[in-house]
């Protein structure tokens, strides 16, 4: 059994929680319509449904909400938040965000022409659907190796310089209005991106002028696994990790809701003068004032401080460890997951679990059901609700490379006895997973449909 460093912190206050019984379980689930995001907090035992904006925040984080100047300009919360981006990332210009996806947005809004094409190691649901909203088209190019569940290669959240580079060349660098990558690869097993590989995804960038943006809801964690796993990086303090990080980039946007253990916040950064320019009009259109950018003065406080505390070493130590001892109990347990384990999930392959469900018929969202069913926890499907779409040009389905379904832990919140209880349920799940049955989609809206989507049991 792995063991993990105890938290670096102790419980000063506590939320709550309780099961309720089998009988309620199962009226919960067919008032959802089968889909997990319809079910009511209160309802849920153990909530892996995502780390975003889950974590619990620290004294320091409720000691600064306090502080929050809610001037409408110019607040002194910007100021320090703006000294603590400056200080990480290092661009020329951010500006607040009230979530990632308000980033995205924007960002979409003022560089997607229809009918170009981003590519990425792999874009999140919500960065895929801004782009596409935009007439874009999104493109993944990850490495071989993210397709197979077992390979245990150290960083395969990567890109595929290869193919993004004949992507290019068959694109035209004129079509393609920017590039990203994803740190850590969520939507490909929550995997992270090595330093070489971000160096020679901007070198390519850079030779066709296209304008480079990094997905950073987890960087710090993505920067841990760098300084762990990369030769030349054990000894660097991780600041200075993150700075080499970003000095590859031309901007980034993120969701602080991740990686800087706040309830609600993002950020978008860039280089480009004119381009803030126009973000800032953007932003206060749609958000607020360059200043606040659609969060009050206290969560802006509140993320400064989390930014400094989620690179703090000790506490990632603790979280990686978590969520290896989450995996490592899973994998005794002859559970298929995405291996090795990701940052801040542990990735269920619950098309190699349920074999006898056809992808059409959702595995994923079946045992996304199951793990509300056996125990109350809440997971959430990544695999065809979430990510199968129609070719835009044949109408052919194209499907994600697997089936997953994420356990999301949120930052500093449970214990080492509630994974446990996650992995003893998942154990009685596979003692009975011959009888697992699919799903039929009867409602769908056509963009991000997993989070409304109204299923039937097969
Ligand atoms: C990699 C990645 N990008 C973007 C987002 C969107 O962030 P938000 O939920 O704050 O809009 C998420 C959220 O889960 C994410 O994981």
């Amino acid at each position: 059994m792995i063991s993990y460093p105890p938290e670096p912190f102790r419980i000063k206050s506590v939320e709550s929680i309780r099961q309720i019984n089998r009988a309620d379980r199962e009226a919960a689930l067919a008032a959802a319509g089968f889909n997990i995001f319809g079910l009511r907090a209160e309802d849920i035992y153990i909530d892996l449904l995502t780390d975003s904006g889950t974590g619990a925040m620290s004294d320091r984080q409720w000691a600064a909400l306090m502080q929050g100047d809610e001037s409408y300009a110019g607040a002194r919360s910007y100021y320090r938040l703006k000294m603590v981006v400056d200080k990480i990332f290092g661009f020329r210009h951010f500006i607040p965000t009230h979530q990632g996806r308000a980033a995205e947005n924007i960002l979409s809004a003022l560089l997607v022409k229809p009918g170009q094409s981003i590519p990425s190691n792999t874009h999140f649901d919500t960065t895929e659907a801004n782009i596409r909203a935009r007439g874009g088209k999104p493109t993944n190019l990850q490495i071989d190796e993210a397709a197979d569940p077992s390979n245990h290669h150290p960083f395969k959240g990567n890109m595929s310089i290869e193919k993004l580079v004949a992507f290019i060349e068959a694109t035209g660098p004129e079509n393609i209005p920017f590039g990203m990558t994803t740190i850590t690869n969520n939507a490909c097993g929550g995997q992270p991106v090595s330093m070489e590989n971000l160096r020679q995804t901007s070198e390519v960038y850079r030779k066709y002028e296209i304008p480079f943006f990094v997905d950073a809801c987890r960087y710090a964690e993505n920067a841990y696994f760098i300084k762990l796993r990369e030769q030349g990086y054990a000894d660097k303090p991780l600041l200075e990790i993150v700075n080499e990080i970003f000095s590859l980039a031309d901007g980034a946007t993120m969701s602080a809701k991740k990686d800087a253990i706040v309830n609600i916040g993002g950020l978008f950064a860039m280089n480009d003068d004119d381009l803030f320019q126009q973000a800032c009009n953007e932003l206060i259109l749609r958000e607020g004032f360059p200043t606040y950018g659609g969060l009050a003065g206290r969560d802006l406080d509140a993320m400064a401080v989390g930014l400094t505390e989620g690179l703090e070493e000790a506490y990632l130590s603790y979280r990686l460890g978590q969520t290896a001892y989450l995996a490592g109990g899973l994998l005794d347990a002859g559970i298929p997951i995405v291996e090795p384990p990701g940052g801040h999930a542990v990735y269920i392959d619950a098309g190699g679990l349920l074999p006898q469900i056809p992808r059409d018929e959702f595995p994923g969202q079946a045992l996304a059901v199951e793990l509300y069913r056996e125990g109350g926890i809440r997971g959430v499907e990544l695999g065809s609700v979430a990510f199968a779409h129609p070719d835009p040009e044949t109408g052919e389905m194209q499907y994600p490379l697997m089936e997953l379904v994420r356990l999301a832990i949120p930052r500093r919140t449970y214990t080492q006895a509630h994974m446990d209880f996650v992995i003893e349920t998942m154990a009685r799940i596979v003692a009975r997973r011959d009888s697992i049955r699919g799903y039929r989609i009867t409602y769908a809206p056509q963009l991000l449909r997993h989070f409304t989507a109204i299923f039937e049991p097969l």
